[in-house]
Parts: C-alpha cells; structure tokens; sequence
C-alpha cells in the first residue's frame, strides 16, 4: 500500500477497513465496503456472509457483533439483518470533504506508468459517419481518465490511409478528377469518385489493372505523381477531420497513418519468418492460429506481394512497444473488429512478444438511428458533422426558448449540443447498442448532458448573484454543512468513481455518478436556502455550490463535455 494521503470516501472507507481488519485478525485489503441499498442506513456497509464462517457465527450475528465491538473515530456502526452500515459523523464528514475538494491533488490518482490509447482512427477519403463517434468519444474518455489518475498518456490516431483502395482511389482520380471540387468538398468528392470506380469496375476490367498499377507505384515508395495525389488526398482528409476533432475536444499527440510504418513492414515479415511461425499459401503468407482457439489464419502478405491490415497492425504495435514500451495499450475500436484484433494479437504472442498481453481490445455497441428525420438525409449516410450541426440547431432552438437574451448563443448552442451527443454516446454500457433518438439526447431533464450542464449554469448563476467573492474552505464552517450529507457523500465518492470508470474502462461509470452528483447537488439548492440565510450559513452553503461547480465541470470535461457559465 502506499502512504499518499487518501481523500473524499476513500479516507473514511480505508479508516472502517482497518479497524475490520484489526478486530476480525485480516488484512485491509479482504474488505470491500459497498453503498447500503437504503441510503438512510448508513454511508458504507458490509456484507458480512464472508466472514461469517471464520468467526463461528452466521452473518447476522457478526454484523450484530461486530456494531457492539468496534470502536471507529467518528464513526457508528449498525447491524440491519446480514449487513453492517457504518455512519460517519456529519460534522466530520462536511470538515473533511469540503477540505478535500478544494485540495488542488482532490481526486487525481497515484497511478504511474505508461499507457497507449488508440482512438477514432477513419479511413481518409471517406467522411467520418455516426459510428466514428463512439471511438472518438470513448477513446478521448479513456485518456483523460487515465491522464487525470497519473498515468502518461499516449493518445495515437492511426489513420487510415494505406491498402489497395488508394490504389483505385488514384486511378478514380486519374481519370474524372475535379480540381475544383476536391477544393471545396474534399471528402465528398473522393468518395464520389470511388463509388463510381468501384462500380464500373465490375464491368470493365482494364479498371482492375489500373488500380493495381496505381498501387504499386504508391507502394513502390518513389517520389512519383502518384504518391503526391494520395498525400494531397491525405492532408485534405485530415483537415477536414480535424475539424470534427476540434468540435468534440479530442486531440492526439500523433497522427500516424498505416502509412507511417510502411517502411517497418519488410522487417516485420522478416521478423515473422525469423520466429518460424509462417507458413507459405499459393503464394501468400500467412500465420495459423488454431493452435491459439482462432480458426482464421492471420494473412500478412498476399500473392502479389502486398502487405495487408494485420501486418500494418503488426509492425505499428511492435513500432510502439520499443518506442513506448507501455504499460497498457488501448485499442478502442468496435466490436466488428474484434477478430481482426485477436488475430495480431496472437500473431505477436506466438512471435514471443510476452508485451502482446498488454495490449487490450475495448469494444462497444453500434450507434443505431431511431426514426425520425435525421435517420439519413436523402438516402446518404449520415455523417458526423451532420449529427453534430443537427445537434447544435436544436439547443440553439431550445435557448432561444428559455433564455432568449442570452449573449452568445451560438457559442453556447455549440457546446451544449456537442456535449449533449458525447454524453449520450457515454452514458450507456460501452459494450450495448446506443439507440440515438433527438428528443432524448437534448432534454434539457433527465438523464442528459444538458441536464448536467444546466446545474453546472445554475451553480455559476448563484455564485454570481452572491455578489461576493466565492469564500474558500479556510472561511466557511464547515459543520454549517453537516445537514447535507447526500451532497457531501456525492462529492466525496468523485475519486472512486474515476477510478472505477478508469478500472472497468467504462465512462458510463463516470457518467452515472455525474448523474447522481447531479440530483444531489439540484436537491440541495432546491431544499437549502442559500443567498440570505445568514451570513454563516450562506458562506458554507456557497462554498458547496462552488464544489458542486468544481466537480461538475472537471467530471464532465473527462467525458468531453464542455460547461458553459451561462445558458
Ligand atoms: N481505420 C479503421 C476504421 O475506420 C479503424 C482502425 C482501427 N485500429 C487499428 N489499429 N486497426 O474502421
């Protein structure tokens, strides 16, 4: 265990498990302390059918033992059936957590060590749809997280720019490309041309051998015309990307392409030889897997010569691992790839990369449309940047309706509708299918995005109609707050949470919490009069909004959502 100082619950939850530990001859570390199913029973509870046995009893006479034996600082204990719930003294509890959340450390982790996320990563030349959004969302999440709770963090978009479509994509180019249009439309145009290669194609043949041409010479890594037009096609995919990234507050320290490691791949295949585990089809060369559970072997390099996905895959991981050498390494990409995903993985476990058992595939549901307008616009699929401008149309007509005099309302249509996408996205089991439907995404009630970014306002609102300068811990009374405790638990299970979400790599954790922060913090200055309750009263009660503030805007930036003062 490590001796860093312990705040909000965490303190209070180390503090009972000791005193478990002492009287029951155990280590800190057997007990788990959960929330009691009523939350009037207690802050804490333990389930005591574990320890029953070893200490001759059944459960319910241990925990009614237990309640009469230990002797916790500030702390009772009370046996309900099976059940021990402990209380922490109110006054104890304000003192502590309202300290603690104005502690610049509150909340971040002890974590170390080096952790790879690998997020979004779209195909070029084709626009970003719906379903980039979970990967971005997700991914963007996971790294803050881990960032927030200590560990150095390496966030990679691995771009997809390299294969045998770029090859078609050229020749597409080559024969009905329009300066113009790729100027003003750049995504829009190549995919254009694409589809229409792709389906003459099947008709004509010499487009076959066209593509094939296209490609080699890409490959062939010369400084040809060939390699210019895909690098303008790649520098014109990514700006428009970036934009989308910028909108939802995702950023990257790189932008490596499959591209990047192309002249990683010949070693690569060396180094597959080397390790014995290919083995020669018609041609091709690839790695059986059977002997791991995977019937489909991993293809690394076809017969005419080319390299494929997995050996990209390949030669990017073993690239990172000598270049990062990480603790973990986060593949965020769906649940369709999870095949694929195994199959690489293998590959290097069998190659005797025992670093290969870091690496984790997070997968997630898909985004499915509901009816409605917007389920595709005439037909096309519907991309991001299209359910982002919708998102922001609609919270702008929500806040012309409640706050029609507003300043800045764009700005903060922007973030409200983005921040309601991203919340959405993240507050479902990564692993289940997302049902998007408009209404339900931009309630301004319930739980939603922008149901926590109006308390977040609300907070700001009464801070600013205190006309007074936020008093800091060092100036309330704390105990002015013993009266609150559902709020005060709710700021003070903020590092479990994170640490939860980040364990489980789930921001629904995250979110979830949010939630219930939430309700806490509206019941609190619903039930609680805060401006002219007296001067002591209202220092304290002010203080609690400005954490409720506090953490409200630190949790929801983590998930990506911005909050804005005012809306
Ligand atoms: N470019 C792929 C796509 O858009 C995702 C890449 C996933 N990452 C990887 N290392 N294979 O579907």
């Amino acid at each position: 265990m490590n001796n860093s100082p312990l705040y909000g619950l965490d303190y209070f939850d180390l503090q009972i498990r000791q005193a478990l530990a002492d009287s029951l001859n155990k280590n800190v570390e057997d007990f788990k302390l959960e929330r009691p199913r009523d939350e009037k029973l207690g802050d804490f509870a333990l389930p005591c059918f574990r320890f029953a046995k070893d200490a001759g009893k059944n459960p319910a006479e241990l925990a009614n033992f237990l309640a009469t034996e230990l002797v916790i600082e500030n702390t009772s204990a009370n046996a309900a059936g099976p059940f021990l719930n402990f209380t922490i003294s109110r006054d104890i509890l304000a003192e502590r957590i309202s300290r603690d959340c104005e502690s610049k450390n509150y909340a971040d982790g002890q974590l170390s060590g080096r952790v790879v996320v690998e997020y979004s990563s779209p195909n070029i030349a084709k626009p970003m749809h719906v379903g980039h959004l979970r990967s971005t969302a997700i991914g963007a999440c996971l790294g803050r997280l881990a960032s927030k709770l200590g560990h150095d963090v390496v966030r990679i978009n691995h771009l997809g720019d390299w294969g045998s479509q770029f090859g078609k994509l050229v020749a597409a180019w080559q024969r009905w490309g329009d300066e113009e249009q790729l100027k003003n439309a750049p995504i829009k145009h190549l995919l254009d041309l694409y589809v229409r290669y792709h389906q003459l194609e099947k008709e004509d043949e010499t487009l076959g051998q066209e593509a094939k041409v296209a490609f080699k010479e890409l490959e062939s890594g010369d400084d040809n015309q060939t390699r210019a037009t895909w690098k303008t096609f790649t520098e014109l995919s990514l700006s428009e990307f970036n934009r989308t990234f910028t909108r939802l507050g995702c950023d990257f320290d790189f932008v490596r392409g499959e591209s990047w490691y192309e002249d990683k791949l010949d070693e690569t295949l060396n180094w597959l030889e080397e390790c014995g585990i290919t083995e020669e089809d018609e041609g091709a060369t690839l790695i059986k897997l059977d002997d791991h559970g995977i019937k489909t072997p991993c293809l690394v390099k076809t017969s005419h010569g080319t390299t494929l996905y997995a050996t990209r895959d390949l030669a990017a991981a073993r690239s990172r691992w000598s270049e990062f050498e990480f603790e973990r390494m986060l593949y965020v990409f769906g649940g369709e790839q999870t095949l694929h995903f195994n199959q690489f993985s293998t590959v290097l476990k069998k190659g005797g990369c025992d670093w290969a058992e870091r690496m984790e595939h997070i997968p997630f549901g898909m985004i499915r449309l509901g009816e409605g307008k917007l389920s595709t616009r005439q037909g096309r699929v519907l991309t991001l940047e299209d359910v982002l401008d919708r998102a922001v149309e609609l919270a702008l007509e929500v806040i012309e309706e409640k706050n029609p005099d507003l300043a800045n309302k764009q700005d903060t249509a922007e973030m409200v509708g983005v921040g309601a996408v991203i919340f959405h996205d993240l507050k479902h089991q990564r692993q289940k299918d997302v049902i998007f439907d408009w209404k339900e995404v931009l309630s301004f009630e319930g739980d939603t995005g922008p149901y926590l970014q109006y308390t977040h306002a609300r907070c700001c609102a009464i801070l600013r109609k205190a006309d007074r300068p936020t008093p800091n811990y060092k100036q309330i009374d704390s105990k002015e707050l013993a009266d609150s405790p559902e709020l005060l638990i709710a700021l003070g299970r903020y590092p479990l949470a994170l640490r939860e979400a980040w364990e489980k790599r789930e921001p629904m954790v995250l979110a979830t919490y949010l939630l219930k922060l939430g309700a806490a913090g509206n019941f609190f200055y619903k039930d609680k009069r805060v401006l002219g309750s007296g001067e002591a009263t209202e220092s304290a009660r002010l203080y609690a909004i400005d954490m409720l503030r506090r953490i409200l805007a630190d949790g929801l930036a983590i998930l990506g959502v911005p909050t804005p003062n005012e809306m």
